[in-house]
Formats: structure tokens, C-alpha cells, sequence
């Protein structure tokens, strides 16, 4: 699907966050399966990752990171129109867990629902309630990226358990008014060629978890992370490449990019394809790992509340998830 310009522009006008409590190092890892903190930070450059309590679910991450944007924005949670929840990791197969966070919010006018887009789900969503906004369907939307993925982790899985993290991002949008920020431009792509390289087997309709197979770890995350590490590069280089033209930027106008926070190496060589310095590449993968859709929305605002950039300043999102699926947006901010 390809972007094209608004006609009422969309601007972001809060950002929020939340991670869990609870820090798993690498080192604790390491007494539970076989790795170590060295060969975790120089393949990934993950050092730690955050894990929700037993009783605290994708909705509540995803609440309050909504509910610290909302703040930002200096919106009431009655006013929002529409909330739309990116999550490979609902709290139910159904309802959605956008359904429960509208009830948590109290933003009881909100159209609520879920799209599964994995990693790439934030800027998914970004682009959906940019379009509802921009086509005068609503006038705000809250989009959020939370995830548990502790809850769909092999633990005994040295190949995928060191990568992951739980967390959650939201953002604001909004119609922007004169002397604000807009979304410049969007763009999404998916290959299902590649379904099997990132997946979770089981919980679904094609394989249910049953009594006969419940031992085999099917409602888990299995990956084979270095096809996927040379798809992503690609991929993500492609959808920055894109929005940056269609926006009419140049490398030296951007500020920052946010990227999906998988792996440094992979960060290290989009920086480099596309030719920005890695100061200018938003890292924080050392403190939460791989939250999959949450990971660009906590960058965001982690970045944002850092005064990384500010209004004005042009930055890039750029993700990439199972699917496969990919996206970058082009914002001024
Ligand atoms: O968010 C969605 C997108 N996901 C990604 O972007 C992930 C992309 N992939 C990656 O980030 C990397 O491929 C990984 C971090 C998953 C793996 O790094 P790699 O450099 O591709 O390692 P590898 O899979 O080629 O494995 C190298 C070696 C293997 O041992 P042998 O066969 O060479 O003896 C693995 O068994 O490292 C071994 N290994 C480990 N050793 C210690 C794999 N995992 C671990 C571990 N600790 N945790």
C-alpha cells in the first residue's frame, strides 16, 4: 500500500511509555540456559529486559503507557475517538485487548480494536489513524504498541529467550493546527513468502494447543534469526530509503532515526546503508531488548522525553517484524 499526501495534515502530540518492573539480566539468563552476557551483548548489544508480573497483562502496559501520552497531550481520556492496540501478545484471543484498554482509560467514545502486524504493528497503526484522521473520520486517535512476549518465550530456548522483553509505547495523533508537526510520509510493506522464518506454530486455528501436544513448546516464538537478520536490513533499509524521498528530506535533514530495536548489528548497518552517523540513530535495545511492537514506540518516546529532537526537527521510523512485514514514517516533528 503507498502513501500519498493529506489533506488535513496529522501531527503527534504526546508520546508515553512503560516497561515492567521487574529486570532479567543477561547474566541471570545465563544460570537458566546456556549463553552468557558476552556472547548476548556482541551478537545483540541487549544487556538486560524488562518482564511483567504474572497478573499484569499486555492491557495494563498498554493503559498506562496511554495514559502518559494522553498527559503529554493535554487530552482527557474521554476525548479520545479512537484507540487502535498493535500486539502479537493480546490479553484474550478475543476481545480485543484495545477493548480492554478503552475500559481502563474510561474513554468509553473510542472506536477500540487490534491489528497483528508484530513488529512493524506501531507504524501500522500510525498509518491507519493518520489516514481515519486525515480522511476527517475522527479528529484524534490514541495508537499503542504493548507486548508480553515473556509470556510466548521458550525459556529453555537459548536461540530466541535472550532476545526478548515486555513493554509497552503509545502515541497522540491528532488534526495539526498552523506551526505544528505533520506526518510527511508513510509507507508498509509485507512478503508472506516468509511466514515460517519468525512465528508462533501453535494457539491458533491451524494447530490449537492440545492436551496431546502442550509439551512442545508450539505457543511459543521459534525464529531463524539469520535469514531474518538479512530480510531485515534490507527491508528497513528499502522503507527509510522510500519515506525519506517521498518526504523530500536528504540525509543531513534528519535529526534522528528511531528504529525497531532487534539487534545493534542490525542498527549499526542501516545507519550505515543509508549513510547517517550512528549518534543520530535512537538506541535503547541494551535496557529492554526486543518488545516487538512496543520497541519503536518506547524508542519514540524514550527519545522524545530525552530532547533527542524537537519541534521542527525531521525524524525517520523504521520497523520490521514476522510476516514479514516492514514500515518507516517520515515525521516533522
Ligand atoms: O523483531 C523481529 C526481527 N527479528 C530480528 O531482527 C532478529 C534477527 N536476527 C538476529 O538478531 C540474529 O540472527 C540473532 C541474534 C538471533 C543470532 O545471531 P547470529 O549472529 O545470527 O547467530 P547464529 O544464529 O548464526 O548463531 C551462531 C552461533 C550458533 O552456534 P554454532 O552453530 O555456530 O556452533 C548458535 O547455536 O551462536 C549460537 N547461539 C548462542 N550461543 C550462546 C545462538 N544463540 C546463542 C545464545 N548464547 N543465546
Amino acid at each position: 500500500m503507498n502513501s500519498s499526501t493529506s489533506v488535513v495534515p496529522v501531527t503527534i502530540a504526546g508520546t508515553g511509555s512503560y516497561v515492567p518492573e521487574r529486570v532479567l539480566t543477561n547474566d541471570e539468563l545465563a544460570k537458566f540456559v546456556d549463553t552468557s552476557d558476552e556472547w548476548i551483548t556482541t551478537r545483540t548489544g541487549i544487556k538486560e529486559r524488562r518482564i511483567a508480573a504474572d497478573d499484569e497483562f499486555t492491557s495494563d502496559m498498554a493503559t498506562k503507557a496511554a495514559e502518559r501520552a494522553l498527559e503529554q497531550a493535554g487530552m482527557a481520556a474521554e476525548e479520545v475517538e479512537l484507540i487502535i492496540v498493535a500486539t502479537i501478545t493480546p490479553d484474550t484471543p478475543t476481545p480485543a485487548t484495545a477493548c480492554h484498554v478503552q475500559a481502563k482509560l474510561g474513554s468509553f467514545s473510542a472506536v477500540a480494536f487490534d491489528i497483528s502486524a508484530a513488529c512493524s504493528g506501531f507504524l501500522y497503526a500510525m498509518k491507519i489513524a493518520k489516514r481515519l484522521i486525515s480522511d476527517g473520520a475522527y479528529s484524534n486517535a490514541v495508537i499503542i504498541g504493548a507486548e508480553k512476549l515473556s509470556s510466548v518465550t521458550n525459556w529453555e530456548d537459548r536461540n530466541t529467550c535472550v532476545l526478548f522483553g515486555d513493554g509497552a509505547g503509545a502515541a497522540v495523533l491528532r488534526r495539526s493546527n498552523d506551526g505544528e508537526g505533520r506526518i510527511l510520509a508513510t509507507e508498509m510493506g509485507t512478503d508472506g513468502r516468509h511466514t515460517s522464518l519468525l512465528e508462533i506454530k501453535g494457539g491458533g486455528s491451524a494447530c490449537p494447543i492440545t492436551a496431546a501436544n502442550a509439551e512442545s513448546n508450539l505457543q511459543t516464538l521459534s525464529m531463524q534469526g539469520r535469514e531474518v537478520f538479512k530480510l531485515a536490513v534490507n527491508a528497513m533499509r528499502t522503507a527509510a530509503e522510500t519515506v525519506i524521498e517521498r518526504a523530500g528530506l536528504k540525509p543531513d535533514d534528519i535529526k534522528l532515526i528511531v528504529p525497531h530495536q532487534a539487534n545493534l548489528r542490525i542498527i549499526d548497518a542501516i545507519a550505515d546503508r543509508l549513510s547517517v552517523p550512528n549518534e543520530k540513530v535512537y538506541v535503547n535495545l541494551d535496557k529492554y531488548g526486543n518488545t516487538s511492537a512496543a520497541a519503536v514506540a518506547i524508542a519514540l518516546d524514550e527519545a522524545h522525553r530525552e530532547g533527542r529532537f524537537k519541534r521542527g526537527d525531521n525524524i525517520i521510523l523504521v520497523v520490521f517484524g514476522a510476516g514479514l512485514t516492514w514500515a518507516a514514517t517520515a515525521i516533522e516533528w
